[in-house]
């Protein structure tokens, strides 16, 4: 077995690292930087650019390019350019070819396995599309993890010693806490919770809103509908916001940004650290329930925790580490790096996989490696009730089996709607999958039997059957979306992902 290899395929950055020498290190992309961000784009020309040079050109190429496709992962998002239809399993199919392109080239070897980190809050279904992009780009995804479980887990190694940690991670498009307790030999993830709607993407957004609205005002030059001037704005506001982060004031200067009767105007404008903290206070405000609910779900007081571990690059923000330590009253460790951290904890696990344990550094002993699910998951009952198999927080993988009956006589079939979330009623929760199983014999209400059961693998997708156990008739479903590729669609993507990866190459 080869190099296996650790990604974070993130929202705006991804990262890829592997094990040396018994160290998780870096891998540095083409380019030589240490981060490879997540676009992609295609020119007219039939070019397809990712990572840095697809974020260059963005500028000059905004409805060609793709940017935070994370965040449509697992829905029914869809671009035609020229002849294909891109879905955005596609789009991060081609950024994870290019960090295993980066990874094969420093390495000398060719390389096939990998680890892939997702949010804690991802569902099934946004897994799945995650594992079927590192299908498409050529990639045997081992194992998925998620991003505070890896992140935890590069931590571990270099501490022995038990204790209860907070994984604080706001990265580009999405927020992920969790509690996570570290014990002789074992990282196990008590709790989390998060909102995959939340990150540095919305603190971009709100400089680029005030700066649209500042130039209109002074102006009188509406810029939103301009594309080009918008995407030169969002990188501005994107390099002002981390200024912020080590000084005061920051200046955008943009010239030429548009032009009136004939004449170029430019946009010179200074923003304040105390106008910038003002204007995204309620989006740090917006971390405050998920950390709670995580510390109540864990059953944790901040007495517990002995540590918070800072992940992702918008906790670089002050005013995000200010709040990390009023809500928890302990002071952020810095010690990891929260851009490199994920990548390399999944490098450590990629390598354990393989068969190198893992020795904790205090302890001398393997680290056993828990994960959950983020989601209760329930069917739906009479009444419309939703009838929990699996609680969420539990370790994964996992298997529950419940017996149901039915309420109608001589009913012949029953549907089964699989939900997931936290509500006590079916309507309260979110469908994510249903079917039917047909051919029950003639019985009165109440007499059949009929067994559901929930699997959840180590990658956290569910397979969900109902077997009669009258019959031994039974149903299964993976649960999947509309917009699930079939396993032919994968493969015809592999080809055309494979053909524009060679393109770049030549
Ligand atoms: N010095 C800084 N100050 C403020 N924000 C920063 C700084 N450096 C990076 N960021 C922000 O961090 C975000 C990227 O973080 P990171 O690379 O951890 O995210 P990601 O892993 O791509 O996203 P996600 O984890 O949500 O999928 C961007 O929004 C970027 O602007
Ligand atoms: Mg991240």
């Amino acid at each position: 077995m080869g190099k296996v290899i650790g990604i974070d395929l993130g929202t705006t950055n991804s990262c890829v690292s592997v094990v040396e020498n018994g160290q998780p290190i870096i891998i540095p992309s083409s380019t030589g930087s240490r981060t490879t961000p997540s676009v992609v784009g295609f020119s007219k020309k039939g070019e397809t650019f990712i990572g840095e040079t697809a974020k260059r050109q963005a500028i000059t190429n905004p409805d060609r390019t793709i940017s935070s496709i994370k965040r449509e992962m697992g829905t029914n998002w869809k671009k035609k350019i020229d002849k294909t239809v891109y879905k955005p399993q596609m789009i991060s199919a081609l950024v994870l070819g290019q960090l295993k392109k980066d990874a094969e080239k420093y390495l000398g070897e060719p390389v096939t396995d990998a680890v892939i980190t997702v949010p804690a809050y991802f569902n099934d279904v946004q897994r799945q599309a995650t594992k079927d992009a590192g299908t498409i780009a050529g990639l045997n995804v081992l194992r998925m993890i998620n991003e505070p479980t890896s992140a935890a887990l590069s931590y571990g190694l270099d501490h022995g010693e038990s204790q209860k940690v907070m994984v604080y991670d706001l990265g580009g498009g999405t927020f992920d806490v969790s509690i996570i307790d570290i014990s002789e030999g074992n990282i196990e993830v008590m709790a989390t919770s998060g909102d995959n709607m939340l990150g540095g993407d919305d603190f971009d957004n709100r400089i680029v809103n005030w700066v649209v609205d500042e130039f209109a005002r002074s102006n009188g030059v509406n810029l939103s509908k301009d594309f080009a001037a918008m995407q030169r704005i969002k990188e501005a506001a994107e390099q002002a916001k981390k200024e912020l982060s080590a000084s005061d004031a920051a200046d955008i200067n943009l010239p030429y940004i548009v032009q009136e009767k004939g004449q170029p105007v430019h946009l010179n404008m200074r923003i304040t650290r105390q106008q910038f903290e003002q204007m995204t206070r309620d989006l740090v405000e917006r971390t405050e329930p998920p950390v709670r609910r995580a510390m109540s779900d864990a059953g944790v007081t901040n007495r517990d925790l002995s540590k918070v571990l800072l992940v992702g690059g918008s906790t670089r923000m002050p005013a995000v580490q200010e709040k990390v330590r009023n809500l928890t009253g302990l002071e952020p460790s810095k010690n990891i790096n929260p851009d490199e951290c994920v990548a390399l904890g999944a490098a450590v696990l990629g390598s354990t996989l393989t068969g190198n344990a893992l020795i904790s550094a205090g302890t001398g002993q393997s680290l056993i490696l828990f994960d959950i699910t983020p989601y209760s998951l329930a069917i739906e009952t009479v009444g419309g009730i939703a009838t929990r198999l699996i609680e969420r927080n539990s370790p994964i993988p996992t298997r529950f089996a419940k017996v149901f009956t039915t309420a109608h006589p001589y009913q012949p079939a029953v549907d089964i709607n699989v939900l997931q979330g936290e509500g006590p009623m079916a309507a309260d929760n979110k469908s994510i999958g249903q079917f039917r199983l047909g051919g029950i014999r003639r019985a009165p209400a109440g007499v059949p039997q009929i067994e559901v059961t929930f699997d959840i693998n180590t990658d956290g997708i569910l397979e969900v059957t109902a077997k009669d156990l009258d019959t031994g008739q039974f149903q299964s479903i993976t649960i999947t979306a509309e917009d699930r590729m079939s396993d032919r669609e994968i493969e015809k993507a592999k080809k055309s992902t494979q053909i524009l990866l060679e393109d770049k190459g030549k």
